[in-house]
Order: structure tokens, then sequence, then C-alpha cells
């Protein structure tokens, strides 16, 4: 059966050969994948939309059109990364503690299309100096930013909120929504130049309720963090692999937690951002099963490292363990990420993202100090040394709490989740692109003009290798199009890969080669999340809390 769409198809099919062109785009042979159904059949595009699903072409639909034959593999929406750090200001860092952000929109952009990801949505963040206060600021700031280079994918920006000015969230939150489509705001349990108190947060939240914007979480307590690290510090416990052992999984554990129940006070949607522990997924899962409003998004780090990755390297110093320090870090062990894909597949986690957040290992702004000097050669020093390394804190150098918190992968995103959770039957093909693509669209308002595979919507595909036809093969950090020089997946099997990359009708990227221009991805407004209530909502109260907050 043949679901088309010709409304806009021209009535006179009479005049120039250009006019008698119906699709510019044809594929075929493809097993289409959608957050619901798999489906063998051809897809025509028209004008960068989708026009139709159809089991077959007859010829004079294929006349004039672009052919390309998918050989019977899957063809999804082109991938949704809701979480990537790009041109993120060295003053702060991406978390406040310096950094400096190696991908801009022309590199982190193309990463992003060589790994099957149309659309980005990115950070604009507001800061705690004076001439940061401005929301709007901040955001034009930003955009100037992409604008400069241009993006290869499709982007939009998400509004981190640092402080609870009063003026500013009334009178810039609406102009956000309706000038920008900017839908979604950013708070931080921890960092100490970012994270709000309690009554901050509700200030913040409350008015992104009214204008139905999605909360996304950093949930960390910052207060058990700073603790943590001052006793480490103490017993000279200062080298890169301490980073995680001064955040365990109760630190995320009571920040969710205590999130959930600030959000139920006020009634707010929000969606956690990387959740990384199985506390915060079981704690994500009750209040779903409560009923609230509570979404997670969970990234590759967590499925693909432990803490042992952050001992992996002993020379010549253990500064290298740097290239792995995220927050939060990577979950204790592989049993772990065992727990973790059941909640990829049973629903607890809503997306997938990257968190992609890139700072350079080789580089005074990098990984290994922070904003400080580059380090010394270390060269010499025992295994146990390195691990233990009592100077470092002394030195400023290396030790874990100068170290920008961030990993990229933005391009390994989709072929970790192929690899690791598809090809190994642990999700559907369909639960794939729901994570991936289809929750992103409908959770940051984008569905279905993305994220969806329906005549109408944009043409964004990512389009993978026949499973036989492909020879699984180990990752090298020279094979990606980001500006990192390192990735935390090095030497990893993996068994596909995108083979094109569509960008509302263009093709981007195919069989291993970028074939689009830094100026075809657009800025993309945002409605208000589909999945979300609608917001304000006075006409129920299940939890008999805040009803009154609204009238
Ligand atoms: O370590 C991380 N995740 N760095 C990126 C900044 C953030 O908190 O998302
Ligand atoms: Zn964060
Ligand atoms: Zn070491
Ligand atoms: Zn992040």
């Amino acid at each position: 059966s043949a679901i088309t769409h010709r409304t806009d198809q021209p009535s006179s099919i009479s005049a120039t050969p250009e006019m008698a062109k119906i699709f510019d785009l044809i594929i075929i042979n493809a097993v289409i994948v959608t957050a619901s159904d798999i489906s063998a059949c051809c897809i025509g595009v028209k004008n960068g939309k989708i026009r139709a699903l159809v089991d077959s072409f007859a010829d004079d639909e294929l006349s004039g059109a672009e052919v390309i034959d998918a050989e019977g593999a899957y063809v999804m929406p082109g991938g949704i990364d809701a979480h990537v750090h790009l041109c993120q200001d060295l003053k702060t860092g991406p978390h406040g503690l310096g950094g400096e952000c190696a991908d801009n929109f022309e590199t982190g952009s193309l990463s992003a299309i060589a790994g099957g990801t149309t659309t980005i949505i990115t950070f604009a963040t507001q800061t705690r100096a004076e001439e940061d206060r401005s929301l709007l600021k901040v955001v034009e700031t930003y955009n100037a930013r992409a604008e400069e280079t241009g993006s290869y994918a499709d982007y939009a920006f998400h509004i981190i909120i640092v402080r609870n000015d009063q003026d500013i969230l009334e009178n810039e939150l609406p102009v956000l929504v309706k000038d920008w489509g900017i839908s979604s705001c950013k708070l931080f349990l921890t960092y100490d130049t970012q994270r709000l108190t309690d009554s901050q947060l509700l200030d913040v939240m409350f008015e992104a309720r009214k204008n139905a914007i999605t909360t996304m979480i950093h949930a960390e307590n910052g207060d058990m963090i700073q603790w943590l690290t001052g006793k480490l510090e103490e017993k000279g416990m200062a080298a890169p692999y301490y980073h995680a052992l001064s955040r365990p999984p109760i630190v995320e554990g009571e920040a969710t937690t205590r999130a959930i129940a600030l959000a139920q006070l006020i009634q707010n949607p929000i969606l956690f951002v990387h959740v990384g522990s199985v506390l915060g997924a079981a704690n994500v899962r009750q209040a779903q099963t409560m009923g609230l409003p509570v979404y997670a998004e969970t990234c590759p780090q967590y499925f693909h490292l432990t803490w042992n990755d952050l001992k992996r390297f002993h020379s010549p110093t253990c500064f290298e363990n740097s290239k792995m320090i995220c927050s939060p870090p990577p979950p204790p062990s592989t049993l772990d990420h065992e727990e973790l894909f059941v909640g990829l597949s049973n629903g607890t986690f809503t997306i997938y993202s990257s968190d992609h957040c890139p700072f350079r290992y080789d580089h005074p702004h990098g990984k290994p100090s922070g904003v400080l000097e580059h380090p010394e050669s270390m060269e010499g020093e025992t295994i146990s040394e390195c691990h233990g390394l009592k100077n470092l804190l002394e030195r400023k150098q290396g030790a874990f709490r100068f170290i920008p918190n961030g990993i990229p992968g933005v391009e390994t995103r989709l072929p970790l989740l192929y690899t690791g959770a598809l090809a190994t039957g642990r999700i559907t093909p369909q639960r794939f692109v729901e994570l991936t693509s289809t929750n992103p669209a409908k959770l940051y308002g984008l569905y279905p003009k993305k994220g969806a595979l329906m005549p109408g919507s944009d043409a964004d595909f990512v389009i993978w290798h026949p499973e036989k036809a492909f020879t699984p093969f180990r990752l090298h950090n020279s094979m990606l199009h980001h500006n990192v020089d390192y990735t935390p997946y090095e030497g990893i099997e993996f068994v596909n890969w995108p083979r094109y990359t569509i960008l509302r009708g263009k093709v981007m990227w195919a069989n291993g080669k970028a074939v689009g221009k830094v100026r075809d991805g657009q800025y993309v407004k945002r409605g208000p999340s589909q999945l979300s209530h609608k917001s304000p909502r006075t006409d129920q109260d299940p939890y008999r809390v805040a009803n009154w907050l609204y009238e």
C-alpha cells in the first residue's frame, strides 16, 4: 500500500522539463525505520521535503531525480543530537572551569553530519558576569558565532540560565520563545559558577513553566562534590582518576530526587541531561511511574566507559586520563552498563544525545591543565605514583579539580548505539529511531518537521550500510571530523557506520566523504515540547500542590 502526498504538485505538467520533474531525490530499496514501524519502500523527495513513500516508482517519476539505492539497508530520520557544546566561552568554559571549546559550528557540525546527525541543539550560556545577564544578548552572541562560519547541520539553541534575575526572566523568556523559538533551558545543581540554590531553581522553573519552556537539569549535588574533592585532595588523591571518586552515584541520586521534588512542587516538566548512574535512572523511573512529566537523557559514555577508563593511560603522564573526564563520570563498572541498557529499552531514557564537549588534549587551554600552564613532562614516574600524585595540586596542573569536564562524541553517537545496542539486540530499530531522532524532536518542539518519515517532513535521513556488506572496523581518531586530538572510543570495533547523511534532500555525506557545504545548515525555530503537558496547567493537579500558583 502506498502513502502519497501530491497536493503541491504542479497542476500543469506540460511546460518546462524542470516543471515535469516530480522528485528531486529518490531513495530506492530502503528499509525505512520510524519510531513505530519498519517497512520496505521507496522515498520521493521534492523541495527538501518528503513527498511520497511508495512500493516503487514509475519511470516518469524517476526522470530527472537523483537516485540513491539503499540496497536494503536501514533508512532512518536524520539523527537529532540535542546536547552539543560548540563555541562555548573560554572565560567560564562549558562547566565554569575554564578550557577552550575545540569545535566551532563548522567543525562540530561536519562531525555531526559524518556520523548521521542532521540537527544539533547547542547551548547559548548566560554567565555570572554583568555583561552576560541578558539572555537575548547571549543568544545573539552565540548565533553570530554560528553565522560566522555557517553550519553543515541544522541547528538550534538551548539557553543556560545561571541567575534568577526576575526582570530578565519576565521580560526575556517570552521573547526567546516567540522570536527565537527557544523552548528549553538548562539549569545546574553543581559547578560553582553556574549552580542555583533550591529557591533560585524554583524562581527559574516557575517562569519557565509559564512560558512552556522545558527545564533541563544537570543533576549533581555540588556540595557533595566539593566536600569529597577536599577529602580526596587531603589524601593527595588528585589525579584524573579521582574525578570519578569525587562523584559517586549518590551525587546524581540525591540531585535527581531533589529536582524531581522541586519540579513536582510547581508542576514543571523536566528533563535530566546526561544521566549516567543506575541510581539516577531508578529515580527517574519512579517519578515516571507516579505520572510526573519527568524525562531523561543518557549518552554513549555511560554505556562504553567505566571508572577503569580513567586509569587507562600510564605514560608519559597520567594527565592523559583527563581525556576521559566528564560529569557525571562514567559508571563504576560494566554491570552498570547492563542496567542502563535496560533503561534504554524500557523507556526510562527518553533521548540519547552525545554531550559533545570538545577539549583538545595537546593544547594550553585543553584537557590536562584547564586554564593553567601546559604540563611539564612527568616521564619516569611509576604507575602507583601516577595515580596518587601528591604534587599535582601544588603545581595546579593535572589535578582533577582543574581539568575541564567533557568529552567529544557527536560523530560516534549513532554508530556506538548501533554497535552496542541495536546490533546486539538490546534495543529494536524502532527504539533506536525514537531515542536518537523522534523523541528529541518531540521533546524539543521540532516534530514532525524533524524526527519523522512522513510526507511533509524535512527530508533528513541517515542511511546505513546493508549489514552483510559491511566489514567491521576499529575506530581511530584520524577518521573523525571533529577538531579534537583524541576520541574516548579509540580502538572500539564498529559494525556499521552511516553511508549517507541527507539534509533537507541534499546529500551531505556519502560513502565516507563529506559532500555538503558549510552554509547548508539552517537555524531552526522550535515550538513547545510535544511530550509534556500544556503549560501552565491549571485544570488539574493530581498532587494538590500548586494549582493556585498559576491562577
Ligand atoms: O562533563 C561534561 N558533561 N561537560 C559538559 C558540560 C555539561 O555539564 O554538560
Ligand atoms: Zn551538564
Ligand atoms: Zn596512570
Ligand atoms: Zn553538556
